[in-house]
């Protein structure tokens, strides 16, 4: 059987860890040639199991516009097109917000909010017809976390962001999509197990009892890419184990019980 898949090109960033290694690893093996960009140049060194008709690296910062542009064209040169573009990239911060710094609210809307912009442009730019982009929000887009305010704020910011791109692309059938993903097992979210107590709220927030792996967000991106989605767009896909009908952890509590613990 033909790999969902086979004879497409994918862009993916922030691809040497947690989600998008994820999604880039599964869309390889159904039969994708994928550019795995990340600021992490180590971090791709899992790649060397791959073939490299299929598998290639670039730097790229996905805040940086000149570095985007040119991972888009990069797929464009090597694979010779592209097909699916994934903007994963980005990270979150905690701060409540009449003690959060500016620097650090720019920072976080940079990557999460105009990073996705970056890569919805350039990739869009140079896509196929027909081709998919997918971008990473996070349950947050839709449930609000005290101490997350500039997260939320951005990964709010692509949930919308999504649907005008769907409109504006839509008449080259390039289909847009967010996946608001739940707790994902990450090295982004490494500190919620040092926490105590969180990642079981987390879980208890749930309906489906359990927190994710990469793969159940590589699950999703796989069928949004794939041309089995061809009707799907502009859609918030909530892959969070129905976590957006509850509450976010307490954060701010959470942190204030460390700091107790430490004698702070
Ligand atoms: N882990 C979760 O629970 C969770 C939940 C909801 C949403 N998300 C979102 O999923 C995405 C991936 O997160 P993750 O948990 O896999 O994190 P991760 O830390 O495992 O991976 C993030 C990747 O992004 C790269 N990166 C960071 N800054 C970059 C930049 N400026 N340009 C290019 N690459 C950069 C890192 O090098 C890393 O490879 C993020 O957008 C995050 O907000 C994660």
């Amino acid at each position: 059987m033909t790999p969902p898949l086979a004879g497409k090109v994918a862009l993916v960033t922030g691809a040497t860890s947690g989600i998008g290694k994820a999604i880039a690893t599964r869309f390889i093996a159904e039969g994708a040639a994928v550019v795995v960009a990340d600021i992490d140049e180590a971090g791709a060194a899992f790649l060397a199991e791959f073939d490299t008709a299929q598998a290639a690296f670039i730097r790229c910062d996905a805040t940086n516009e000149s570095d985007v542009e040119a991972a888009a064209q990069f797929a464009v040169d090597r694979f010779g097109g592209l097909d699916i573009a994934v903007a994963n990239a980005g990270k979150g911060t905690f701060g409540l917000i009449t003690e959060h710094s500016l620097d650090s609210w720019r920072e976080i809307i940079d990557l999460c909010l105009t990073g996705v912009f970056l890569t919805v442009k350039h990739a869009g730019r140079v896509m196929r017809d027909g081709g998919s982009i997918i971008n990473i929000a996070s349950l947050n887009a839709i449930q609000p976390a005290e101490g997350m305010a500039a997260y939320c704020s951005a990964k709010a910011g692509v949930a919308m962001l999504t649907k005008v791109a769907a409109m504006e692309l839509g008449h080259r059938q390039i289909r847009v999509n967010t996946i608001a993903p739940g707790l994902v097992e990450t090295n982004a979210t490494g500190a919620f197990w040092m926490m105590p107590g969180i990642v079981e709220e987390f879980v208890e927030n749930t309906t489906v009892g359990r927190f994710a792996q990469p793969d159940d967000i590589a699950n999703l991106a796989l069928f949004l890419a794939s041309d089995q989605s061809s009707f799907v767009s502009a859609g918030f896909h909530s892959v969070d184990g129905g976590a957006a009908t509850k509450r976010y952890p307490d954060l701010p509590g959470a942190f204030a019980r460390l700091a107790d613990n430490a004698g702070l």
